[in-house]
């Protein structure tokens, strides 16, 4: 088996089969490249390693980097791993363990002292996360309601908003000025939204006080953050979002617990546990939450 980054990988095209079976990601190099430039964790990693079998690509590790904020404020790198898969024909041969092993050595080059991925509890690839040492930062909460409307109102409206983003990144810096995690923004976060079309800027919602971030599909609205000052602005928030959506409200990483109840006490059905679960590894000795502390700030629109 020989491994290779992907930026060196001659056989990109050999990712689609395997992505579109494990992740029903219909993968296409060129369009990627777009999402490498725009997503500052991609644009300067070697963006994953393949592992090549004669010439054929039989297993794959994504790499990031991702910007965090510790406990004393401090901005500090982590290593994030994405798009896990091997081969079905080659499985069980160590290419995922061979992978990982390279994966972390590329995060100690860095000096990382922390990797991170998501994972589903439900997945074999679970219990091999734990055997490599990585252990639950956070489960995923989410909130879901189907919209009744009364006929009459079923007239949709149809709001066309300009983003204002240096609105969202003042309330959301204010919101989170003493949260550890996932809480470093600027621009090119907005640009990495829009190119992975996480939101639809125009569906976004932007008040005094708060903020939603948005993205519609067929009359479904999903929530992928909501930040606010205050649970009165939560609530207003919520319900200006039913008023817009006319099939489904679906919220996800509802991590704040203010956020919960203003959901719950507005009808929506929440699921306080998930299988879908962000997990670490400690690299060096240092301990996760002497480092973060135990409310490591992460929200859908940071999923990787
Ligand atoms: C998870 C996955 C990448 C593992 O790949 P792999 O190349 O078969 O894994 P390896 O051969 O390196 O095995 C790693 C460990 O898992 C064990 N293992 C592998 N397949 C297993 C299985 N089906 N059941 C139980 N244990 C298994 C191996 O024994 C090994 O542990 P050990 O060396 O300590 O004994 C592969 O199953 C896969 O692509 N799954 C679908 C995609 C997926 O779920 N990706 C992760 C999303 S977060």
């Amino acid at each position: 088996m020989r491994i290779t980054t992907y930026r060196e990988l001659q056989s990109r095209d050999q990712l689609l089969p395997l992505f579109q079976h494990v992740f029903w990601w219909p993968f296409n190099p060129k369009e990627f490249e777009k999402t490498i430039k725009a997503d500052p964790r991609l644009k300067n990693s070697p963006v994953g390693y393949a592992a090549l079998e004669k010439k054929r690509l039989v297993g794959f590790v994504g790499v990031m980097d991702i910007a965090t904020l510790t406990l004393p404020g401090l901005a500090e790198d982590v290593g994030g791993i994405w798009g896990v898969v091997t081969d079905p024909a080659h499985a069980r041969k160590g290419i995922f363990k061979a992978l990982m092993q390279r994966s972390h050595a590329y995060f100690e080059e860095k000096g990382y002292r922390f990797s991170l991925l998501n994972t589903g509890k439900s997945l074999i690839a679970y219990a091999f996360y734990q055997k490599l040492g990585y252990r639950d930062v956070t489960v995923y909460p989410s909130a879901y309601k189907i919209i009744k409307k009364p006929k009459k109102s079923l007239t949709k409206k149809d709001r066309k908003t300009k983003l204002d983003w240096s609105r969202v990144l003042k309330i959301f810096t204010e919101a989170t000025q003493d949260r550890a995690g996932f809480v470093i923004r600027d621009a090119s976060y907005r640009k990495m939204l829009e190119t992975r079309k996480r939101i639809q800027s125009d569906k976004c919602i932007v008040t005094d006080k708060g903020y939603a971030l948005l993205k519609e599909d067929k009359g479904n609205v999903t929530v992928q953050e909501i930040i606010a000052s205050t649970k009165e602005e939560m609530s207003k928030l919520i319900t200006q979002i039913e008023d817009e959506a006319t099939k489904i409200v679906i919220a996800e990483a509802v991590l704040d617990r203010d956020l919960q109840s203003a959901y719950l006490s507005q009808g929506f059905m929440i699921l306080e546990d998930s299988y879908d679960v962000l997990m670490y590894k400690p690299l060096t000795n240092e301990g996760f939450t002497e480092v973060y502390g135990n409310k490591f700030y992460a929200a859908a629109t940071d999923y990787f």
